[in-house]
């Protein structure tokens, strides 16, 4: 299938590691021009390299925390100031600490606010004059399974994410008339680093091994594996491409069957 995203520039946040750096590589081999950000300037320039050896085509590295609202109008400037637009943004960030209700404070509750979905609205806004402009814009937001259903321990998660379902939702009805569609993808369990963390010291505190712990993980997920980064970013390609032309509002798990619910 011919994508159609030869030459597109698009940026794409939190991308030195994981879901983010996944997505860039993926667009990255379709022809795209990509921009990538993180904080830690050293993991960064290794994500280019990367990407660009697996993909020959023109990778900016612009350091970043999403969550200074500078840094992210910095990021937008240093794009146009190389490649001259954008038509693809993919807004990733960190995900916030996990716990119960009781566990945080107004301090935490407005630090995942700032991380998960302040950062969603400031890059919007930063992108949105140059798509109006072309007529022509892709957004997808990484958002999680929590969004269609909440998983115990991660109420920052549960909650903060909905919120970007609920932007994106009445976002996609006004932008539409600008050829600008926006989505939500939801990632499963996926082994990323983070991941992969979480799982060695699940395996450590509980005297068990890696290969354990994740197979507990896979048990409750009908295709009885966790993600591999690469299947998230080929929905997340074929979103910003062309031939998803007639996709917007939508928010698409990529879970492995583990969301039990039908909508
Ligand atoms: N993996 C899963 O199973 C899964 C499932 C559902 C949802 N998610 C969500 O998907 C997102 C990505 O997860 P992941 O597993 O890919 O994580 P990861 O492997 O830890 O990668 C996170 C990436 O984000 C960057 N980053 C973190 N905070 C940032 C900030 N404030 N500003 C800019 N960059 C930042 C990190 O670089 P620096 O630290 O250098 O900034 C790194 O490049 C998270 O929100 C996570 O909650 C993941």
């Amino acid at each position: 299938m011919e994508l159609g995203l030869e030459g597109k520039v698009a940026i794409v946040t939190a991308s030195s590691k994981g879901l983010g750096k996944a997505c860039a590589l993926g667009l990255s081999r379709e022809g795209a021009k990509v921009v990538i950000c993180a904080r830690n300037e050293v993991e960064l320039e290794k994500a280019k390299d990367e990407i660009k050896n697996n993909s020959n085509n023109d990778v900016l590295a612009v350091k970043a925390d999403v969550t200074n609202p500078n840094d992210i109008k910095n990021l937008v400037e240093e794009t146009i100031k190389n490649f001259g637009t954008v038509h693809i943004l993919v807004t990733n960030a960190g995900g916030p600490p996990a716990g119960y209700f009781e566990n945080f404070t107004d301090d935490d509750w407005e630090n995942a606010f700032k991380l998960n979905f302040m950062s969603t609205v400031r890059l919007i806004r930063e992108v949105l004059p140059f798509m109006k402009n072309q007529k022509w814009g892709r957004i997808i937001n990484i958002t999680s399974v929590t969004v269609k259903q909440p998983i115990d321990e991660l109420i920052l998660s549960n909650s903060i994410r909905m919120s970007v379902v609920g932007l994106a939702k009445t976002l996609a009805l006004q932008l539409a008339k600008y050829n600008i569609l926006i989505n939500n993808v939801a990632p499963g369990y996926t082994l990323t680093d983070r991941v992969k963390f979480v799982i060695e010291q699940n395996a450590k505190s509980t005297g068990r091994s890696f290969e354990e712990v994740k197979n507990e993980l896979a048990k409750d997920i009908p295709l009885g594996r966790l993600a591999d980064p690469e299947e998230l970013a080929n929905l997340v390609v074929f979103l910003a491409s062309e031939k998803a032309s007639y996709i917007t509002g939508a928010t698409i798990p990529v879970d492995g069957g583990w969301i039990k619910g039908t909508y």
